[in-house]
């Protein structure tokens, strides 16, 4: 594969990866990507340096100050948002859990909520839980289970005046499914409801546009995409001058602050920054702001990815032995497959044993295991490749899967 203006060189991106001299092949990146040199760099410097909290008159609250707004813009840039409407926290999950707290302080017995079968559980559990607890009705989208797709149309039975609000996913951390966010959210705009995307999985893959996909509220996770285990939600500032988040009398009632408890993880907010950094210079030869480098970077990722990866998904699904779940049209490099006659687990050791990094389960997406029925045998076997994987490393896990014939 070559390299040039706007395009990946994967030997040079490896070398940034400290974590690849374990020499294991890491198809696990859904879980969690491997941290490049520039993240643990700035972590470590900033924890070199004093850092007080926020608001005080000396250097070492100053710091923290700019480690905050470093951390915002960088991920304003990497989903086109403001920084203002930028609020940290720790991941995605409690993140949403507190969105979905503060919103439902606006929602009435009987208003309605729309989930998706296709999501990771962190943007579904939340939501049914303060429906139950203010009394809303919950609707259901359904997937495709032959393809694995969420059709957008079926949304124009599931909401109604009174939907105040659509959670749905960008991508899908079990198969990949990126359905089209940006269909549903018209439709749910529409009616007057609020539209929360996870990004979770989505932002390591493809350059995320709040506006474009017509998000609301957009959570997204810098451990996904090679930062630390930041999470972030990112709305429009005036939306979230709307809502009262529970918080302590003392601490600031600015938006976004006041949606951030306690004292946070001022020197991963460090990590967060290069993290961004890093996806903005993987192709050294562009230029431009953070956002026209991310751009072009990403589109650079997923050219890379979508060609390595189709070559893995046509070997696997040639397997007679083999079973991979769905075949959505547009997708993240991410699959979920079954080997006739073994469990999910044995699956996984047995690539643990050859040197190969893979999860089995069902990945949180119990929702969707469940109505496709795969949660009965153990769940099935996940393959996420991203920007630091080979061809080499793909034709290594065709061969592995090949030999549980
Ligand atoms: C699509 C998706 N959503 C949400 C989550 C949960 O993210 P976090 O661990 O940051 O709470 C994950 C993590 O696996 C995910 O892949």
């Amino acid at each position: 594969m070559s390299s040039g203006a706007g395009q990946l060189d994967v030997a040079r991106v490896r070398g940034l990866f400290p974590g690849l001299s374990d020499g294991l092949l890491h198809a696990d990146g859904p879980a969690g990507a491997l941290v490049p040199e520039s993240v643990v760099r700035a972590v470590s410097q900033a924890m070199r340096v004093p850092i007080a909290e926020r608001g005080g008159v000396f250097a070492a609250s100053a710091r923290a100050e700019q480690l905050v707004s470093g951390a915002r813009s960088a991920l304003a840039d990497m989903v086109g948002g403001m920084p203002s409407g930028v609020v940290l926290g720790p991941n995605t999950t409690s993140l949403t859990y507190a969105l979905a707290r503060a919103l439902a302080k606006h929602w009435r017995r009987g208003d309605e909520i729309v989930v998706s079968r296709l999501d990771h559980d962190a943007n579904i559990r939340p939501w049914l839980q303060v429906a139950e607890q203010v009394g809303m009705t919950v609707k259901w989208a359904e997937v495709d289970i032959e393809t694995g797709e969420l059709p957008d149309w079926q949304y124009d039975e599931l909401l109604t005046d009174r939907t105040r609000l659509v959670a749905v996913t960008a991508a899908s951390n079990a198969i990949g499914t990126c359905p089209d966010v940006a269909a549903i959210a018209l439709r749910a705009h529409r009616v007057g409801a609020l539209v929360y995307v996870d990004g979770a999985h989505a932002a390591a893959h493809t350059l995320l546009d709040v506006d474009v996909l017509g998000a609301d509220f957009l959570a997204v996770s810098a451990y996904k995409w090679g930062g630390p285990h930041v999470g972030a939600v990112i709305a429009h500032p005036g939306l979230l001058d709307e809502l009262r988040p529970d918080k302590l009398a003392p601490a600031s009632d600015r938006v976004p602050d006041r949606f951030e408890t306690g004292a946070p993880s001022y020197e991963l907010y460090a990590g967060v920054a290069a993290s961004v950094d890093h996806l903005a210079a993987l192709c050294p030869d562009v230029s431009g702001t953070r956002r026209q480098r991310l751009t072009a970077s990403m589109a650079a990722v997923g050219r890379y990815e979508a060609e390595v990866f189709d070559w893995l998904s046509d070997a696997l699904r040639s397997m007679a032995h083999v079973q991979v779940i769905g075949s959505p049209q547009y997708r993240t490099p991410t699959l979920s497959f079954t080997v006739s006659r073994m469990r999910p687990r044995q699956v996984s050791t047995e690539l643990a044993r050859r040197g190969v990094c893979a999860w089995d389960g069902d990945f949180y997406s119990r929702e969707l295991f469940d109505a496709l029925g795969v949660n009965e045998a153990g769940g099935a076997v996940r393959l996420g490749l991203m920007h630091y994987n080979t061809p080499e490393e793909v034709g290594h896990l065709i061969d592995h899967v090949s030999a549980f014939r």
